[in-house]
């Protein structure tokens, strides 16, 4: 499957930021690990990582033909962008929305996501595993 995995604002500092809530991997480190994982053998990857709410809908919409799977954390903009939301419809790529954190026990505003209705699963609070977990949504929806 070619998998399309983004990751939205502020995720481009993990390993510094906030470790104690998403941990001491960077960026990079982790989608190594995914894209060398058990759960990642036999699939293309491309990753995208933007600070920009328009990058992240242009990114999508470019690969929109070569994605048949995509991995989602938009961050912050998960929370409330519309625009991510109809760009995750408007291309129909299987997707799942993934967190390292427990949004659901965090503060109020993390515990809504408005990409959730367009995506076929979301996945939080499993630290780095939230994306291999997300991997194994994809490949049990194919
Ligand atoms: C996050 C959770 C979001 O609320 C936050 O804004 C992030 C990271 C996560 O992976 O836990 O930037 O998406």
């Amino acid at each position: 499957m070619n998998i399309l995995v983004i990751n939205g604002p502020n995720l481009n500092l993990l390993g510094e930021r906030d470790q104690e809530i998403y941990g001491d991997n960077t960026l990079d480190e982790l989608m190594m690990w995914l894209e060398t994982s058990p759960e990642g053998s036999n699939h293309n990857f491309k990753f995208y990582q933007s600070n920009h709410e328009g990058v992240i809908i242009d990114s999508i919409h470019d690969e929109r033909q070569w994605a048949q799977g995509m991995i989602i954390n938009a961050g912050a903009l998960s929370h409330y962008s519309y625009s991510i939301r109809d760009a995750i419809s408007s291309a129909k790529i299987p997707t799942v929305e993934v967190h390292l954190s427990d949004i659901m026990n965090r503060e109020d505003f993390r515990k809504i996501s408005v990409l959730k209705d367009v995506c076929v699963n979301q996945v939080y609070g499993m630290g780095k595993q939230s994306y291999i977990e997300g991997l194994r949504i994809l490949n049990g929806n194919q």
